[in-house]
């Protein structure tokens, strides 16, 4: 969950690093701090707090140095401080180590370094690396880190460099992220590609199990055991000016707003792919979809679409329990991975369990050459472009995109229902450009402590996402239920003071969740619905109603989420609340 990001040249390695760190903060944000080799010393700098608390204190201390490492943190092991914060060093400060993701047996190995009369100075995983690289140095950081490696447990990626090879940095990855960028006579390392997508465009992701030494020169990739490996660099696609704010106060707002870009990408993405898709969902006995959060909402709209369409049945399961449960799965079945990351721990060692099986795995991710894409058998993009606000929204949409046309793709109709999802486009900017008129809704109800939010069938899903969206940002207890569900628990807790967002576009379970309406307006509930517009009626029984424009059935959860979005928005920027890194969390859960 943490970010890493390393530096090798002819420039200022500190410009470098701080401008990755501060691209790379939605990854975690307790803690900061850079490495830099500075006249043969390794000089170490950090700060509790957001990366701007670092630049602030580097502030008239400019460090001189060409080669270094940088680390934004989010805590696992020790509470955020500038002990636990990173890098690490050894006793003697001669090695520094950036870290993301666990060293399982770390407290063995800080009992075997305390044998052994080293001190440790913070409560992290982390620091055992350093030590352990320091005791194993013989003049080659590579043999060293090699040799260090072998000792760890854990899935991790992680960056050292030392004094007394300056310009050097040696990177490992197993399990979490780790890329590397190609420059001329610079090179760079990263968790994320955005931290170094200003300075180049060539990367390439490591697999899990490899090793890079990267010099300004050039870079060596090697397995754990010290072979060299060959391996091709990939072109990325999108600029920085993608990665940035443009103009919106808050990444999340201009994800939002690039919705209509975002779906028609990921359409002309799905079409252009959609010859080398191998697997034909209708030869399985059945399909599992597995995903966390966001994006199991989006497992559960593809459930239906994949049910109606393709006529296989389909479960959905939480990634993480989904691990500790006891499926019966093997080649009959298929998986599909849904992670906007393609890193999410949970997922990943979800679809290894799964493949040992022999069942096949399809994942449907947004970052290009991740570790779930790379394990998975086949993979469909989502080409929604990088999402920086902590909180999902433009690829939510983009995975409910590609799970549709994933759903009809087989189909004979399929062109006409592809041309439908192309029709979606004017539709989404239409809603937008209500933002206004949401906003002026949200705004009534900030002191609200409790929400319910309900839907049917398609539009339960829908629910329970605007329940996280909104929790998750604005920091208020929302529920997510299906509105029949209601009459058995939830109801009790309608009162006079509770909002309750009703889901309720024109749809084949209408009738039925207006008669919820009902219910919750006989118990003096506050209902705020987002339906059809021009549903006279929904918008009678509701003291605010959000309209979306009319579309097919099937295709009204592409719609109906975006008011939702920009209510949770609305409602956290109001309470100036950090919408785009909300506490405790983080964009990449490399943590299980
Ligand atoms: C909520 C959110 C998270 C993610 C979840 C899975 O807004 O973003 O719930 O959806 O952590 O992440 P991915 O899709 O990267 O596997």
């Amino acid at each position: 969950m943490c970010g890493i990001v390393g530096y090798t040249g002819k420039s200022e390695a500190i410009a470098v690093l701080l401008g990755g760190l501060e691209r790379l903060e939605y990854r975690g944000y307790d803690s900061a701090g850079i490495a830099i080799i500075e006249n043969g010393k390794v000089v170490v700098e950090k700060k509790v707090g957001k990366i701007r608390e670092l630049v602030r204190k580097l502030w008239g201390m400019p460090l001189k140095g060409t080669t270094g490492i940088g680390h934004t943190r989010w805590a696992t092991h020790g509470e955020p401080s500038e002990e636990n914060a990173h890098p690490h060093t050894d006793e003697k400060g001669e090695f520094a180590v950036v870290h993301n993701g666990i060293i399982e047996n770390y407290i063995e190995l800080r009992k075997e370094l305390e044998s052994k009369g080293i001190s440790l100075k913070s409560d992290t995983d982390t620091e055992v690396i350093a030590h352990l690289v320091a005791l194993n140095y013989k003049g080659d950081l590579l043999e060293a880190v090699l040799k260090t490696v072998k000792k760890l447990k854990g899935a991790f990626a992680f960056a050292v460099i030392t004094k007394h090879e300056p310009g050097r940095i040696v990177g490992v990855k197993e399990g979490s992220p780790l890329v590397i960028g190609i420059g001329e006579g610079e090179n760079f390392l990263a968790s994320d590609i955005p931290a170094i997508l200003p300075y180049t465009r060539k990367v390439i992701p490591l697999s899990d199990g490899e090793v890079v030494d990267v010099t300004p020169e050039g870079i060596n990739i090697y397995d754990f055991e010290g072979n060299p490996l060959t391996k091709d660099f990939m072109l990325v696609q999108w600029d920085i000016v993608s990665a940035e704010k443009g103009g919106f106060k808050h990444f999340m707002l201009k994800e939002i707003f690039e919705q209509p870009r975002s779906i028609s990408d990921t359409i002309s993405g799905f079409i252009s792919q959609e010859s080398e898709i191998f697997i034909n969902l209708k030869d399985y006995r059945r399909i599992i979809i597995i995903a966390c959060g966001t994006s199991y909402h989006a497992g559960l709209v593809g459930k239906i679409w994949i049910e109606k369409y393709a006529g296989v049945p389909v479960e959905v399961a939480y990634a993480s329990e989904f691990r500790s449960g006891h499926y019966p799965i093997d080649e009959n079945d298929l998986v599909i991975a849904i992670s906007q990351s393609g890193e999410t721990a949970d997922t990943k060692f979800a679809i290894q369990g799964v493949k040992e099986k022999g069942a096949s795995v399809l994942s449907i991710v947004n970052v290009l050459g991740s570790s779930i894409a790379r394990e998975s058998d086949f993979t469909l993009y989502t080409h929604a472009g990088p999402e920086i606000g902590v909180a999902a929204t433009k690829t939510f949409t983009a995975q409910l995109v590609a799970l549709y046309m994933l759903a009809v793709y087989g189909l004979e109709e399929k062109e006409e229902l592809y041309e439908r999802l192309i029709n979606i486009r004017p539709k989404v900017e239409s809603i937008l450009e209500k933002a206004k008129e949401i906003e002026d809704i949200a705004l009534k109800y900030v002191e609200s402590k409790n929400f319910l939010y309900l839907g049917r069938y398609l539009s339960y899903p829908i629910a329970l996402e605007g329940a996280l969206k909104l929790k998750e940002i604005s920091y208020i207890h929302a529920e997510g239920y299906p509105a029949g569900e209601m009459k058995h628990g939830p109801i009790a807790l309608i009162d006079s003071k509770m909002p309750v967002v009703f889901v309720a576009p024109k749809d084949k379970v209408y009738d039925k969740i207006l008669a919820n309406v009902e219910e919750v307006l006989a118990r003096k509930g506050i209902v705020i619905s987002v339906g059809t517009e021009g549903d006279k009626v929904l918008k009678e029984k509701s003291r605010d109603f959000i309209g979306v424009p009319e579309i097919e059935e099937d295709l009204t959860p592409i719609l109906t989420t975006i008011p939702l979005q920009l209510i949770a928005y609305y409602i956290a920027n109001k309470l100036g609340l950090d919408v785009d890194q909300p506490r405790n969390l983080a964009k990449t859960v490399t943590v299980e």
